[in-house]
């Protein structure tokens, strides 16, 4: 299970993404970006950015540390903005927290190489998990200490909003000619050949099981939270292998 933490301060709205994140301080004094339950997208999103984020930190990936979140509400009745206020109380509970990456910088392709090794990890992990919102438009990747961080998982796995055709949209080929890497030769065979073998059923178990249960409950067709669990493990265990296979519009990929 992901470390609990309960806020003590909203600190201020992240304007910069789509489902307005917020910055929030924490009884163990520390700083989380926090997203919202209680937003748009839905508790989905949160699941995708647990099972994805534990995943890539189990391959070898710098993302930032994630916790749940206890929100009480009350926290919001000193936000002079509408908006804020009412995702604060619609976010009562859980919420999904990652540690504040001090200083980062939002990469940019321009500014920052990468290596046709790196390029290709982080390509072929998108391609695994069907990661749609890494564009070089709006890359979702942050430079901290020389290092490119991952954040920003909640547009993965599109079958997780369609159980009953989970085969055949996890079957489908994954089209990274947007990717915000594209133009660094990503070498996605190298990158499968050394991380496919690490994504083992048993890996998948360990990393689903860090979803809060309050997040899978009541899903349509699933008894349990370990159903549903399973049923997120499947689609990426079967994708591992040969995902570098079905990879598009790779200029240059070997
Ligand atoms: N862990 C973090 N540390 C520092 N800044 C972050 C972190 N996570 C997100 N941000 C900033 O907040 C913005 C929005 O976060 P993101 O996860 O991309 O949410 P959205 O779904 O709104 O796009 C990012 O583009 C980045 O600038
Ligand atoms: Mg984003």
């Amino acid at each position: 299970m992901l470390t609990e933490v309960t806020a003590t301060r909203f600190v201020t709205p992240l304007r910069e993404g789509g489902s307005l994140p917020g910055l929030v301080e924490a009884d163990d004094l520390g700083l989380y970006v926090l997203k919202f339950t209680g937003a748009g997208q839905g508790r989905k999103t949160l699941v995708a950015e647990v099972v994805c984020g534990e995943l890539a930190r189990r391959l070898g990936f710098r993302v930032p540390r994630l916790v749940t979140v206890g929100l009480d509400p009350v926290l919001g009745l000193g936000e002079p903005e509408r908006q804020v206020q009412d995702l604060l109380r619609a976010s009562g509970g859980a919420n999904l927290g990652m540690d504040f990456l001090s200083g980062a910088l939002g990469y940019d392709p321009l500014a920052f190489a990468v290596d046709a090794q790196e390029a290709g990890r982080i390509v072929w992990f998108d391609a695994l998990v069907n990661n749609v919102d890494r564009s070089w438009r709006n890359p979702n990747l942050l430079v901290q200490g020389g290092g490119l961080w991952l954040i920003d998982h909640g547009a993965t796995m599109i079958w997780h909003h369609n159980w009953p055709s989970v085969d055949a949209s996890a079957a489908r080929p994954y089209g990274a000619a947007d990717h915000a890497l594209a133009r660094f030769a990503p070498d996605v065979t190298a990158a499968a050949a050394d991380l496919a073998p690490l994504v083992t059923e048993d890996l998948l178990a360990e990393v689903t099981a860090q979803i809060p249960d309050a997040w899978l409950a009541d899903e349509p067709g699933f008894d349990t939270p370990d159903d549903l669990r399973r049923a997120y493990a499947r689609p990426l265990l079967a994708r591992a292998g040969t995902v570098h296979e079905r990879i598009e519009g790779l200029k240059e990929s070997k």
